[in-house]
């Protein structure tokens, strides 16, 4: 009988999500093997739609976003009877291995449905793929979406630079992210914003206001032709976009005793279509690597383990070991990738320190 790999999408859908179904059905077939998606993440998964994948269904949809296997958040799952009955329904569909490709709380979710203590001595090996546009997961260096998001921001910001430009203007532009302000402090430096806002830096409103009304001042006082501000605030800084725009409005008609409308200040919340779209190259070759990889774990005899690629740091001692089938990749302990992310998302990991600071020195460079 040929192995059964079940997979499913959880969570906020993330561009290259399909690659990495595609890699898995693929391969998993290529190696004789049978593969069932589960429509729907861990919900559909409690409701049984399961539904078999061909390589010839899937042969095209590498470069379409969002998931063809669609995607939830699902907080039933977080009840032991309901992963029982999750487990049950696997097992019925004689399920040897299951893949699940999502964020830090599909992770978490994986985590729970192959707990040894809870899953006592149930057969399926269960492997994870990082997938987030947040890149708010530790021990991987990326996690799917990651790059096109960032495309997509810098666009965007572009396109607003021209007309920040044209009418010298202040644009506060937030982007997504949740707790998290990678993709703000990336998309920052790659479209050449003046300055940037995101939670790790932990500012209070104050100082965030400061802040804006400090380098739109900066900028004003050059008396060079160009005088637009691009700020890119991270969503997951507590104070409100809109909030923000009307507190560094009333600073700078403080500041400068005149009406602010003199000095204009806009707002783009840029929201979901951050996520959508097609994925970048980048993001296709990166869901490919890890559906191939994460097959090819499972058949290995791999459990609880998430596939990562060049991790940011050194790994810790004894968490994870280089992948055989790509060296770019590596095959990481789920509970170790879940304490790690933790950290991370709290602010105390190193990588969390760094990324905290890693714009003090900067702040000034941005306004050059
Ligand atoms: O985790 C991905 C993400 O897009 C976050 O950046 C954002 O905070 C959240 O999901 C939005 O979730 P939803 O689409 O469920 O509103």
């Amino acid at each position: 009988m040929p192995k059964t790999i079940a997979i499913l999408t959880s969570g906020g859908d993330s561009p290259g999500m399909n690659a990495a179904i595609r890699a898995v059905t693929m391969v998993a077939t290529a190696k004789g093997h049978r593969v069932l998606g589960v429509r729907q993440g861990y919900k559909g998964l409690l409701e049984g739609k399961f539904v078999p994948i061909a390589a010839d269904e899937v042969a095209d949809i590498l470069r379409e976003g969002g998931t063809i296997l669609h995607t939830a958040r699902c907080q039933r799952f977080l009840d032991v009877a309901q992963r029982d009955h999750a487990r049950d329904l696997l097992t019925q569909q004689g399920v040897d291995g299951l893949i699940v490709i999502g964020g830090n709380g599909s992770l978490a979710g994986l985590s729970l449905l192959s707990d040894p203590d809870e899953a006592k001595n149930w057969p399926v090996r269960c492997i994870g793929i990082p997938a987030s546009i947040d890149n708010d997961i530790a021990l991987t260096g990326l996690a799917i979406g990651v790059d096109t998001a960032m495309n997509t921001i810098v666009e965007a910001c572009d396109r607003i630079a021209d007309t920040a430009s044209a009418h010298d203007r202040t644009f506060i532009i937030e982007v997504m992210g949740r707790d998290c302000g990678y993709l703000a402090m990336t998309s920052a430096i790659a479209s050449g914003a003046n300055m940037v806002l995101f939670p790790e830096a932990e500012r209070t409103e104050e100082e965030l206001v400061n802040a804006v009304v400090k380098s739109i001042l900066t900028v004003r006082e050059r008396h060079r032709e160009n005088q637009k501000v691009v700020a890119i605030k991270s969503e997951g800084v507590s104070t409100t976009t809109e909030r923000l725009k009307s507190l560094v409005d009333a600073k700078l008609s403080e500041a400068t005793g005149q009406d602010h409308d003199d000095i204009e200040t806009r707002v783009t919340v840029l929201g979901h279509v951050v996520r959508g779209g097609r994925p970048t190259a980048f993001d296709r070759l990166l869901g490919s690597r890890f559906g191939n990889v994460a097959v090819r774990a499972i058949l290995a005899g791999e459990h609880r383990k998430m596939i990562a690629w060049m991790p940011p740091m050194d790994l810790p001692e004894g968490v994870g070991t280089r992948s055989a089938a790509d060296p770019y990749c590596y095959i990481v302990d789920l509970p170790a990738v879940l304490a790690a992310t933790k950290e991370l998302l709290e602010g105390q990991s190193p990588l969390a320190r760094w990324r905290a600071t890693a714009f003090d020195d900067l702040e000034d460079v941005f306004l050059l």
